[in-house]
């Protein structure tokens, strides 16, 4: 008897159905005109735009349409059904309402229900039915009511495909649907659709995890009892660092990362590809059989679809899955640390305690998932914090992941981001560099759409900009905004003409730039470093502007020999700072110190590290010879800082895989008593060429000159005049071109550096001598005694001369120095050795020529020469040489004078 009520009730339930169903369509509403039955029956599933919108959509008739396993989180009370002539931007927002029905606050759970449209809307005028928030303009998810062939499918007809993963199996419908789901954990969900007959299994893994958590998914060994990891084939799926999604199929043969160890074996969590030999190339094809299909990141949710086969061809590092069986599959949530150049691969970081274990018969039907995941935490816009200093540079750019979808084809980026959430703080003005292009006109407003405002009948507040605020690139706008105590926590920038360009703008009280006197960007604009100093100690804080892991910031020019200070959040959610000496490039040359920190705080929002702490300038450790103690901040010497990020840090146990993915490329040295910042620059190359100009002048030119002047007069002619004259006007002119080249460069002169003080000097001594030179008196007539005042002259312009290339080369070896010093160039040594050794060379060339002289000198005193050092004529003669006695020429004293031939008797003898 109870057998036959039960089957009783079953076929009754059984029919129901079927019963509504007919009701529904034949009882329709009385006045439904019957014009267009070519729709009736149409299915369709919706594509997911926001809000975890799923479900199928049918029309059961002209005036009514059901929903099906409908899922949406609550989108607050404008919400309708809305129809549209097409998906695109302009045809959606030129939709309209086409039922009563509101998709009001509630979530929607596998819900299923009928909505009727208004009496004035039939089917022919809508392509298009969206789930649309008015307000916002935003549309949830939507069905395109276009009719799919059904007529033979053009071959390949997809039943035949046995699928192998070396392409992907077409799936039909929405990628967001499948047929069953399974929640492993309150975060993450596996959805699955199994195709014996195409052998492919397709899975869709979603998870409530931040954008750089991987989510894997695979089956263990299955003559396995327990261990379940190892053997494992897993796949391993995220998103890239430029929000791409992937998928990777991976083997675990360790509870290690991925290492190749002493033998030259591949052992860890590998990517498949790795284990096989690098060089064969088909190989590799044959062991990576996951096949990505879909993937998007909405809501706070990752969401991947891939197929993968059930039985495989890779019999090393895959398992079959047996599908009528049940199966142990594996799963974790984790931080995935991309690949770089040493590790091409992603390699999945420690999951922490996000991991388990579940036995799966795919083959059987299951749906415990009730209703989208839901997750606190749903924006994943790029966060942008303005800084009083640094522009914000707006430009335009194609909207891919715009946060309001549909949005027009080009958005607005800040900082190279796209409509990335502002922050602002009241009472910090922030500055705008507009180059969008001279359509877009940027301005700040209360209209969460922007745009056009007073033709949709709204009232806006406008703070800023407005339709002159556009600007482009070599011609910026530059637009100034203070938010003040009365401007709203929320107000958007948005393009002044075309609506849904931009994004929010979070209008907060005091932050760090409150908090801290100074602050200033690190290299790349990627970290910002704030601190102020009170007489013993110093309050800094730091705030990576890029999501990571961890930060870094360390008082030095490069990682390695510097203080390091580590701020992260551990499993748990607790900030850490901690300080490290770094002696080496890899994990074990990391060593922690005992620092003491006080006031240290350390907070990550949407993956933007800060870490807080103060310091004493000096550890004053007594003595003691701890390496911490060496690490002094001496606030009227330039700090150079550098820094790092990456994925993940622990306070033990550091391994390879903390070492950074991300850091500076320079180190900026901060004056931390005026606040200012200033790049550590390689050498520019115009720097280079004013170095080796003043080489050329100082080095060359003005000692050969002078070296002319005093060994060459005995040369015929005025040949040494000449090589003089010339040589130390061509010495002038390179060294004025120098300074410009070099004052050009760095667009000033800092006059506090020793090397242009220096350089200011020999400049002066240079140019004093062209001056002299002109004003030199007569010599008295030819064979007369010289006048004392040319006497002096002379004396006063060889000495300044010769001074005037001393200071020179000072200012060579001061301008070498500091190359050393700013640029840490490893050639500075060197060329200050090369010009050692040049000095030495030209040392040694005139001691050569002045014992030469002497010795000649000595020989015609003697009477043994027959040559007279000048020629006579009165330019020429030096007064200055040694062999003036008391101002009586030597020459005169061997020889009356006597025009005599270019003799170099000391070179040849
Ligand atoms: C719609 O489907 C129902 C049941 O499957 C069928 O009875 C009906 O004829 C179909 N209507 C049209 C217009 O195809
Ligand atoms: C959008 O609407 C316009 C007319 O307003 C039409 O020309 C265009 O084809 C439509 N686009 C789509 C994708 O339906
Ligand atoms: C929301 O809709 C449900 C059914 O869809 C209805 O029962 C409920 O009364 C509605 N609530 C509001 C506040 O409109
Ligand atoms: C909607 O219908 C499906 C079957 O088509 C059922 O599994 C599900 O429980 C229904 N949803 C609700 C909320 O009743
Ligand atoms: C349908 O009628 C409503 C009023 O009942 C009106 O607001 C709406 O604009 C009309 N829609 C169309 C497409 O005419
Ligand atoms: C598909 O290929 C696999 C392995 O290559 C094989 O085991 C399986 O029998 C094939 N399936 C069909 C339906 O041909
Ligand atoms: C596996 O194949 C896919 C698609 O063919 C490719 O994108 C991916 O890079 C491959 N993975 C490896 C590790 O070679
Ligand atoms: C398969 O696993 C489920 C639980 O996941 C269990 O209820 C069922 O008994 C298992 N079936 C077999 C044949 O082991």
């Amino acid at each position: 008897m109870a057998n036959a009520q039960s089957i009783l009730l079953i076929s009754l339930g059984f029919l129901i159905p079927l019963f509504e169903f007919s009701v529904s369509s034949s009882d329709s509403i009385p006045d439904c005109p019957k014009t267009n039955t070519s729709v009736i029956n149409f299915t369709s599933q919706f594509v997911m735009c926001q809000h975890q919108v799923r479900g199928s959509f049918t029309i059961i008739n002209d005036c009514a349409f059901r929903v099906k396993d409908f899922d949406m989180i609550q989108g607050g009370s404008d919400v309708c059904w809305w129809g549209a002539a097409g998906d695109s931007y302009e045809n959606l927002t030129s939709g309209f309402v086409i039922s009563d029905d509101k998709l009001n606050t509630t979530t929607y759970k596998n819900d299923n229900f009928t909505v009727s449209l208004l009496s004035n809307v039939t089917w022919d005028d809508i392509k298009v039915v969206s789930v649309w928030k008015t307000s916002l303009e935003s549309d949830f998810g939507h069905v395109v009511l276009e009719e799919k062939p059904e007529a033979p499918a053009p071959a390949p007809a997809p039943s035949d495909v046995n699928f192998t993963g070396s392409s992907v199996v077409r799936i039909d419908g929405e990628p967001t649907m499948f047929d069953n789901c399974k929640v492993l954990s309150d975060t993450y969900r596996l959805r699955w659709t199994v195709r014996p007959k195409n052998n492919v299994i397709d899975i869709g893994l979603e998870g409530a995890v931040d954008v750089r958590d991987y989510m894997a998914f695979g089956w263990a060994d299955p003559f396995k009892e327990n261990d379940h990891m190892l053997g494992a084939d897993v796949a391993v799926t995220g998103f890239t660092e430029k929000g791409a999604p992937f998928v990777d199929d991976y083997h675990i043969t360790k509870y290690s990362e991925c290492t190749t160890n002493k033998n030259g074996k591949v052992e860890g969590v590998c990517p498949d590809t790795l284990y096989v030999d690098s060089d064969d190339a088909h190989d590799r094809d044959l062991v990576n059989n996951t096949m990505l299909v879909y993937g998007h990141r909405k809501d706070g949710v990752s969401f991947i679809r891939y197929q993968r086969p059930l039985k495989s061809i890779d019999k090393r590092y895959d398992w079959n899955i047996e599908y009528k069986k049940n199966m142990t599959c594996i799963w974790a949530l984790g931080l995935i640390k991309p690949p770089d150049s040493i590790r091409p691969h992603y390699l999945p970081e420690n999951h922490g305690k996000r991991y388990g274990h579940v036995q799966i018969n795919v083959s059987e039907n299951v749906n415990d998932c009730v209703g989208p995941l839901d997750t606190k935490n749903k924006q994943d816009q790029d966060l942008v914090i303005a800084n009083e200093k640094e522009p914000l540079v707006v430009t335009s750019g194609p909207g891919l992941h715009y946060p309001n979808p549909p949005n027009p084809s080009k958005v607005l980026y800040i900082n190279k981001k796209e409509s990335p959430l502002l922050r602002v703080e009241r009472g910090v003005p922030v500055k705008f560099s507009i180059q969008a292009g001279h359509n877009v006109a940027f301005y700040i407003t209360s209209d969460p759409l922007g745009g056009n405002v007073t033709s949709r009948k709204q009232d806006e507040t406008v703070y800023a900009g407005g339709p002159e605020a556009h600007g482009v690139k070599s011609k910026p706008k530059v637009l100034e905004w203070a938010p003040n105590r009365n401007t709203p926590d929320q107000v958007y920038y948005q393009s002044f003409y075309t609506q849904k360009m931009g994004w929010k703008v979070e209008v907060v009280d005091g932050g760090l730039t409150d908090m801290y006197n100074n602050s200033v960007l690190l290299d790349d604009q990627q970290v910002s470093f704030f601190w102020t100093i009170s007489k013993k100690s110093i309050s800094i804080a730091a705030r990576g502007e890029k999501k990571s892991g961890y930060l870094a910031i360390a008082f030095g020019s490069k990682m390695v020999n510097s203080f390091a200070y580590v701020g992260w959040i551990d499993v748990n959610g607790k900030g850490h700072v901690k300080t490290y000496w770094i002696d080496g490039m890899n994990a074990q040359s990391l060593h922690p110190t005992d620092e003491h920190l006080t006031y240290v705080r350390c907070k990550s929002e949407r993956g933007v590290i800060t870490m807080e702490f103060t310091r004493d300038l000096d550890p004053n450790c007594n003595g003691d010879k701890k390496i911490e103690c060496k690490n002094i901040v001496e606030p009227t010497s330039p700090l150079p800082v550098v820094w790092a990020m990456g994925a993940k840090w622990s306070s033990d146990h550091l391994t390879q895989s903390n070492m950074h993915s991300v850091t500076s490329s320079k180190p900026v040295r901060i004056s931390l008593i005026y606040g200012s910042a200033e790049a550590e620059e390689d050498l520019k190359p115009v720097l280079a060429v004013h170095g080796f100009m003043m080489f050329l002048a100082w080095g060359i030119f003005f000692p050969g000159g002078i070296l002319a002047a005093r060994y060459m007069k005995h040369v015929n002619g005025d040949v040494w005049f000449k090589i003089h004259v010339y040589s130390q006007w061509s010495g002038l002119t390179i060294t004025f071109l120098g300074i410009l080249f070099a004052a050009a460069e760095l667009r000033s002169l800092h006059t506090d550096l020793l090397h242009v003080k220096i350089g200011i000097l020999t400049v002066i001594l240079g140019c004093i001598q062209p001056v002299n030179a002109y004003l030199r008196p007569k010599k008295g007539d030819n064979g007369e005694e010289p006048l004392l005042r040319r006497i002096v002259w002379e004396y006063i312009h060889a000495y300044c001369g010769r001074s005037a290339v001393i200071v020179g080369i000072f200012a060579i070896f001061s301008g070498m120095k500091h190359l050393g010093d700013r640029y840490d160039d490893e050639n500075a040594r060197g060329l200050i050795w090369a010009l050692v050794v040049w000095i030495l060379v030209g040392v040694l060339t005139v001691l050569y020529f002045e014992y030469s002289q002497r010795r000649h000198l000595r020989q015609r005193f003697f009477g043994l020469g027959n040559w007279v050092l000048g020629d006579g004529e009165d330019e020429e003669t030096d007064l200055l040489r040694a062999d003036r006695i008391h101002g009586v020429h030597v020459e005169k004293l061997a020889l009356p004078s006597e025009r005599s031939e270019i003799q170099l008797e000391p070179l040849r003898s």
